[in-house]
């Protein structure tokens, strides 16, 4: 009875919808058997069959996504269990189309299974409610491990891993995540981030990989391979996400979200190509920028979302909003009397679906009325529409939207600690060391001391279990801290832990060496930004102190950004770690005791003061200072040492000539000429002696790692794309296309040159 009532009521709605519309559907289908149903069936038709069954309100339903909160608890931000009542409002009544967890976001309790059963509910409730059985997909930001789970492995954040230059290595981490995710019903991965650090203030700079979009990007690819790998578990796949495009972390001010001045050029050349690798490697999604660029914020800017997106770097997927940012468009920026006009601008712009996140309601009747105005083409309705149904079949979710609620404890639960370790190891970078390094086990006392020695919330960082970090309160995820790192590897030291600098001095009268461990406090996008991106006076004090004492000192720094050192740049050594996750204290130990070589390389440049953001190794040429572009770091882009030593021969090449969309092999001998065995990083860099349009002392354009056993002697190749060479040409205003110029230039690696001509 109540079943008729509704499909009468159902269909009455599908009537109207038909009159208004025009939409082909007719009353109610039974799903079951239906074409688009057909696993066997081309995706493109089945995308087809469905969309034209569909009515506007469906449409504008899967365009939209909708945070958990809205599903339970009180419909708002109480995480009580999931509500029907809620639920109807999103699922039902607006026909939202994905529900996301932001940072924090999780089921009570935070377990894999909760995450699993939490999410299986959602999906029934969504199926048994979808006229066309569509499924939904759940997103959430892994960005670093499946990072919002409690018991879930944390992986180094992107700003370590950069160091790595081991894009295999991101492949391995990315399946880890993904499997986690999907184990738990998330089909939808809102990482990697893509953008490229360039000012040590901004906030979000530890989720970046590198300064370098050829470093960045090579990185973030390997990730969305592996995000993206046909499941082994019988689940449906992941998409991972390119975001934020484009252009958003370089706010003028250093301020999360303040707007971008970034001359076309500079963007074109520099900012953009970072995004290219992940879109060639189909990567499904993109997230659009919250910032503005140039005057124009991105969500409602064509050029960016569909000219440059679309047309120009050939990606083929969904776009989608960050967090309420075409709400913004009217709050924030101001370019939008309401929301009917700015909802009709960012979907012009190319939007396809809205992480509106609350207002399900007001997001599709805006929508809606956008379409019925004329203001919106039915037709980019379509577009976006068959984006999402294209992702949603490829993924498999029609055939598998459900997981399997037994699994997921045992795939989530200390999962690759192994990899966690790995990972955090190659992250770590050596900056210095006066020989104090490593440490023998046999060490008779060590004092360990500092603010992060053992703060597993400072070692983990933001986006742990919470957006801002581990929440004051919640339980802790299992973590190795650097202080229980260094006595599980040296069980038979008298390792001192010295809450206090009087502590650590006192104890350090007897001791072999003072182990100082420095970080900053977790937090997360505007929140973690600095105007002070320097070693504070205290722990330049503590350090400075236990100096004096005359014991050698190694500091390691667990920060998410390269902090001005002051007093502490000459220490007997200095040890990077990032934000090493989990398994950091116990990577640290590694390579504090020798057990590990370090590999890492810095995939940022160390500024030796605040005035020098922003700041990266490819400012161009012209300044009146230090290598003509002003380019004075404490620590290059690129340096790192090592327990071994290497040489690397002058670089040969393929051919001394090459078309200008050629590719250029590049062959060096490198050898291990030191007592152990170490893994050396290439980086392979072009001069260019003379261009029309300013250009970089040299950019980075290919590398590679290569491990070498003590003495070993190996040819290695890099083949780098000339096109990485492309400048915009045209005058100040940029009017030319980017192209690569012909004439000489060098390939520098080392100190070694090699030169070439593009014809
Ligand atoms: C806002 C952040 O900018 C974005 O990176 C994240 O993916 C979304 N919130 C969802 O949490």
């Amino acid at each position: 009875m109540l079943r008729s009532r509704k499909r009468t009521a159902v269909a009455a709605l599908v009537a109207l919808a038909l009159l208004v519309t025009g939409a082909q559907a007719s009353g109610i289908i039974e799903p079951a058997g239906q074409d688009y149903q057909d696993a066997r069936a081309p995706v493109d038709r089945r995308v087809e069959s469905l969309l034209k069954r569909m009515t506007l309100e469906e449409k504008v339903g899967q365009m939209t996504q909708i945070r958990l909160g809205k599903l339970r608890g009180n419909c708002e931000w109480n995480p009580g269990p999931l509500r029907e009542d809620c639920m109807k409002a999103v699922l039902e009544d607006a026909k939202v189309g994905s529900i996301l967890s932001g940072g924090g976001d999780a089921p009570n309790p935070n377990t894999p299974r909760a995450w699993a059963e939490m999410t299986n509910a959602i999906q029934k409730y969504s199926l048994d409610h979808s006229r066309l059985r569509i499924p939904l997909i759940y997103g959430a930001d892994g960005v670093h491990g499946h990072s919002n789970v409690l018991s879930a492995t944390m992986f180094p954040h992107q700003i370590g891993l950069g160091a790595t230059w081991n894009p295999e290595l991101q492949e391995q981490l990315g399946k880890s995540t993904g499997r986690a995710m999907r184990a738990t019903g998330v089909f939808w991965n809102f990482a990697p981030v893509s953008d490229i650090a360039r000012d040590t203030r901004w906030g979000r700079y530890y989720e970046t990989y590198s300064e370098d979009p050829v470093l960045a990007g090579a990185l973030a690819a390997a990730n969305v391979r592996g995000q993206q790998a046909d499941p082994t578990d019988g689940t449906a796949k992941l998409t991972a996400t390119a975001k934020h495009f484009a252009g958003y972390s370089e706010p003028f001010n250093g301020h999360d979200r303040a707007p971008a001045q970034l001359p076309i050029r500079y963007l074109q050349d520099t900012v953009l190509p970072a995004f290219q690798p992940q879109f060639d490697a189909g990567v499904g999604t993109v997230m659009i920028n919250s910032g503005a660029v140039n005057g124009v914020p991105a969500h409602a800017s064509k050029y960016l979302l569909t000219t440059q997106l679309r047309d120009r770097m050939g990606f083929r997927g969904v776009a989608i909003t960050d967090w309420e940012d075409i709400r913004f468009l009217v709050d924030r920026y101001h370019v939008a009397a309401n929301y009917e006009e700015a909802i009709a601008m960012a979907v012009n712009a190319g939007v396809d679906m809205a992480m509106e996140p609350s207002d399900a309601a007001g997001f599709t009747a805006g929508l809606l009325a956008g379409v019925r105005s004329g203001a919106i083409p039915g037709k980019r309705i379509d577009q976006a529409v068959r984006r999402i149904l294209k992702l949603k079949f490829e993924l498999g979710l029609f055939e598998k939207p459900f997981v399997d609620v037994e699994k997921a404890d045992a795939i989530v639960n200390g999962a690759d600690r192994a990899l966690a370790r790995q990972a955090a190891a190659e992250s770590t970078v050596l900056l210095r060391n006066d020989g104090v390094l490593p440490l023998s086990t046999g060490v008779g006392k060590l004092v360990v001391t500092g603010d992060t020695a053992d703060s597993a919330a400072r070692q983990l960082g933001g986006w742990s279990v919470g957006w801002q970090g581990v929440p004051n309160g919640s339980p802790m995820p299992p973590t190795v801290t650097v202080l229980q790192g260094i006595k599980a590897a040296a069980p038979s030291a008298n390792v001192v832990s010295a809450a206090t600098q009087a502590d650590a001095v006192a104890q350090a009268g007897d001791a072999d060496a003072v182990v100082v461990v420095l970080g900053e406090d977790p937090g997360a996008e505007g929140e973690a930004d600095t105007e002070e991106p320097a070693l504070t006076a205290a722990q330049q004090g503590l350090v400075d102190a236990v100096r004096a004492t005359g014991k050698p000192v190694v500091v390691v720094l667990l920060t998410g950004r390269p902090q001005v050192l002051g007093t502490v740049a000459d220490a007997s050594a200095l040890v990077a770690g990032w934000l090493p996750g989990s398994e950091g204290g116990s990577a640290i130990a590694d390579v504090l005791f020798g057990a590990v070589n370090p590999s890492g390389r810095l995939p940022v440049s160390w500024p030796k003061a605040v005035g020098d953001q922003p700041f990266s190794y490819d400012q161009l040429r012209g300044a009146n200072t230090v290598a003509g572009s002003g380019y004075d770091p404490a620590f290059a882009f690129g340096h790192g040492l090592s327990y071994t030593t290497f040489t690397t021969s002058a670089p040969k090449l393929g051919s001394a000539e090459v078309r200008r969309d050629g590719q250029v092999k590049v062959s060096v001998t490198v050898a291990n000429t030191g007592g152990r065995d170490g893994t050396l990083v290439v980086p392979v860099y072009v001069h260019q002696p003379v261009s029309k349009v300013l250009t970089p002392p040299q950019r980075l354009v290919g590398f590679t790692r290569v491990a070498l056993k003590a003495g070993e002697q190996r040819a290695v190749e890099v083949t780098f794309d000339v096109r990485r060479l492309a400048v915009t040409a045209g005058d100040v205003d940029a009017s030319g296309k980017p192209e690569v110029a012909r004439g000489d230039y060098e390939v520098v690696v080392g100190d070694g040159r090699a030169r070439f001509t593009v014809r």
